[in-house]
Order: structure tokens, then sequence, then C-alpha cells
């Protein structure tokens, strides 16, 4: 690679999901060959309803062929053989899988409410792929082992952006579903406050919802903990607590790696932070001001003001180019990332928070847990890391959020209410439904 491709090259892949650009990549070859609209189309011809079968049937087998790869890469890893496996070959930035991903079986299932290989001119694209991932490690985990820990993020997965969870949130009936199953639930989420008021704040909405419910007992309640500050601060749920939760001491709760973090180091780590953030603020004349917190330290936008896209990116790689430099960086895991309209650099990621809600509940295995949220770019991205810890579904809004848990419902084989009021019991692998021709 030449100095500038290098350069270019790298800049964007952090802007980039390599495994899905891939997979999109090979989807566009039968799109291109097979789908692609010819001079004599015609919508609803005979001829139509034939391109969609075969262009589906194309799509499905390339799937499976993705599918046995990951497998052959699950054996190798497993198997600790030598040199890499094919798919780490072919997609180099790829990690590891927890479970089969069932791709073939998303695919048909995500297809017949997409409707994707019945397009002719929009060929499969990052979020056809992005959601055919996630059903199919939905599939991985339900067929395969059993679902014990659901972990969300909270900004953009449980509720828009800056926002809390109020009382009509659909999503909190799906939380107390899992909990009702005797599921546990970790809320996950970067906001770091040492005050429970704080987290009752932005999650009243389902902390009210269980503490009300009558479906639920005890040790149900007792399987919703919050960590905060990605991984710094544990508040279990508690129904004789005015806020509803109880600050966990981290005593109780930290891993053995976690204990090694010393407090001289936190201090250097979050001084070298603040540093450059103020060079960024200063270099790039933010509208913004620095917040330090015990844990964190952050910009934020000065009142009625909005950072754009790239002031924040620029930010975060400028801050964790500088730490990762540091010897401290070396010693302290931190993650550095793009809020939205804020940057923050947190001390842990959220490996560690969710590594330490599986250890909180006895033990979770990582192909057990399911962690969901909404940034899963590699770099200026906190849901990333969780990868490390547990098997990943990438949303994009609190709608998908919803969908996302209907759809676990569903393969589990519960019937699941429509938001018109039909019961949805399709199964997922009845056929793509034939289009009517004439
Ligand atoms: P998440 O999406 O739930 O991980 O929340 C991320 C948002 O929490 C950030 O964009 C910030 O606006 C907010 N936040 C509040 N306090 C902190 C903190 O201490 N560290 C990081 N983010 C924080
Ligand atoms: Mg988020």
């Amino acid at each position: 690679m030449t100095t500038r491709y290098r350069v270019e090259y790298a800049l964007k892949s952090h802007r980039r999901d390599q495994l899905i650009e891939w997979i999109k990549g090979l989807l566009a070859v039968p799109f291109v060959l097979h789908s692609q609209p010819t001079a004599d189309y015609q919508e609803h011809s005979v001829k139509l309803v034939e391109v969609a079968a075969n262009t589906h049937k194309r799509y499905a087998e390339i799937m499976r062929d993705v599918e046995n790869l990951i497998n052959d890469h699950i054996a190798h890893t497993n198997s600790g053989a030598a040199g890499k496996s094919k798919l780490k070959l072919l997609v180099p930035t790829v990690g590891t899988f927890f479970t089969p991903l069932m791709l073939e079986d998303a695919f048909n299932y995500q297809d017949k409410r997409r409707f994707i290989s019945r397009r002719r001119f929009v060929a499969p694209s990052f979020n056809d792929i992005r959601l055919t991932l996630n059903t199919a490690q939905l599939m991985g985990l339900v067929r395969g082992s059993e679902i014990q820990l659901v972990t969300f993020d909270g900004d953009v997965t449980l509720y828009d952006d800056g926002a809390s969870i109020t009382d009509e949130n659909p999503v909190i009936p799906r939380i107390l579903r899992l909990l009702r199953h005797g599921r546990k639930v970790g809320i996950v989420t970067a906001a770091g406050y040492t005050d429970a008021s704080k987290y009752y704040g932005r999650l009243k909405g389902l902390l009210d919802a269980v503490s009300s419910s009558t479906e639920l007992n005890e040790s149900q309640k007792n399987g919703l903990i919050i960590l905060g500050g990605e991984s710094n601060y544990l508040f279990r749920y508690d129904q004789t607590s005015p806020d509803l939760l109880t600050y966990v001491p981290r005593s109780e709760w930290l891993l053995e790696e976690m204990k090694q973090w010393c407090e001289d180091d936190i201090t250097q780590l979050l001084n070298i932070s603040e540093a450059a953030l103020r060079q960024c603020v200063s270099n790039l004349n933010l509208p913004a001001e620095v917040l330090r917190k015990e844990r964190a330290v952050g910009i934020i936008p000065v009142q009625g003001h909005k950072m754009h896209r790239e002031q924040l990116e620029e930010t975060v790689l400028v801050v964790q180019n500088t730490v990762e430099r540091s010897e401290v960086g070396s010693r302290l895991p931190f993650c550095a990332f793009n809020g939205g309209n804020d940057v923050f650099v947190d001390i842990g990621d959220k490996s560690w928070g969710v590594r330490a809600c599986q250890r909180y509940f006895g033990g979770i295995d990582r192909s057990k847990t399911l962690h969901v949220g909404d940034q899963f770019l590699s770099a200026g991205a906190n849901d990333y890391k969780a990868r490390l810890a547990c098997t990943t579904a990438w949303i994009a809004s609190p709608a998908e959020t919803v969908q996302l848990l209907d759809e676990m419902a569903e393969l589990e084989g519960e019937a699941v209410q429509e938001s018109d009021g039909r019961l949805r019991t399709e199964l997922v692998d009845s056929p793509l439904p034939i289009i009517q021709s004439g």
C-alpha cells in the first residue's frame, strides 16, 4: 500500500464493518448478474417471479457458504490450530464468535420481511446484512444454547439519545418478559453517575414497572442491574429503596483484573485525556466545555450548540491516539467514544461491564449472553468492546431493539402481538411468499 492509501484506509476502516462490507460485496455479484433490470422487464410479469426466486436462491447459497466459513473459523479458534482461518484471511478484522450464526435461515427470515431478493434496483445493503446477522445471532443463541443474560446499552438502544425511559416505552413489557423467564438483565451504559437517583431519573419507566409488577417474583426482580460508566458503577434493583436501586460497593463485584487498576493510573490517564480534549477544543474551536468526573472526562456542548460529526470523530481519534501512546494507556483499559453530541473517555470499557454482569450473576458464559447496542464501529464506538465478552446485536434505534426482542420471543415459539393487535405466529422456515403474477 502507498502511504496515502494506507492512511485513507486506516481512517476509513474504523467507520466500516469489514465483515458486513465483505458479505455485501459477495451479494452484489448475484444482484448484478441476475437481479438487475433488463430492457424487457415489466412489473408483475411471470419472468420477474422467476428472477426473484432465482436471486433468492443465490443469495441464500452465499449466506450458507458464509455460515460454513464462520463454523470453520470457530473450529479453528477452538482447536488452537496454527495460522489463520480462511475467514480470518478473507476478513482480517474478524473477531471471535461464541455461537454459530444461522445465516441461511436468518436470510430467509429477513427476506420475507424486507423483500431483499425482489429488489432489482437496490442491492442488498449494509442494513439488510446487519439485520440478517442479528437474526442469525438470535437463532444461534436460541437453538444452540440458552440466553441467560441480556445486556442493553442505554442511549439510542433503550431510548433516544439523551432521553429517558418513560412509562409508555414499548421496550418495558419486553424487558419484563425476559425477567419473567428468569433471565438476567444488565443495563450497561456509559452514562456514569455515583448517585442512584440519577439512574432512577433516566430509567424511571422501567424501574416503576418492575416495582409494580405482580407477575414477577422477588428473585426475578432482582435479576435487573445497572452497570454505569461502562464498567465503573454497579447498582442493583432494590424494591425498598426510594430510587428502586442500591449502589453495590466495588469490593463486591470487581473482577480480579479490575482490582489491579490503581488510583494513580486512573488519575494520570484522565489527566492525559483531559489535556488532549482541551487541545481539541482550542484547535478545532469547539463550542464545548470539559467535564471531569471521578472515572471519566468528556467534552459537552455549550448550551444551544451542536458539534458536527467530523469534530467529534477527530476529537475521539486525537484523544485515543494520545492515550494509547502514553505509558499508562498500555496498562489501563479505557474507552474514548463519540456520544452523538459529546465525547467521553471512560476508565474501562463495556467488555469489562458485561463481564462484571456475568460474574455478578454467578458466572454466566459468553455464549449465553447477548449485548444489544448501537455503537459497533471499531473506533469511537463504545459497544464494540462488548464483542470481546459475549454475543452481540447491532441495532440502529430503540424501535429496532423492540423488534429484536419480539423476534427473540417469536423464535422461542411465542406468539407476538403486532402493533395493529394481530398475532404474528409465522413460522421462521416457511418459504418466501409467492409473488402474484399477471
Ligand atoms: P450509552 O449510549 O448508554 O453508552 O450512553 C452514552 C452517553 O452517556 C454519552 O453520549 C454521554 O452523553 C452520557 N454520559 C453521561 N455521563 C457519562 C460518563 O461519565 N461517561 C460517558 N458518557 C457519559
Ligand atoms: Mg448508545
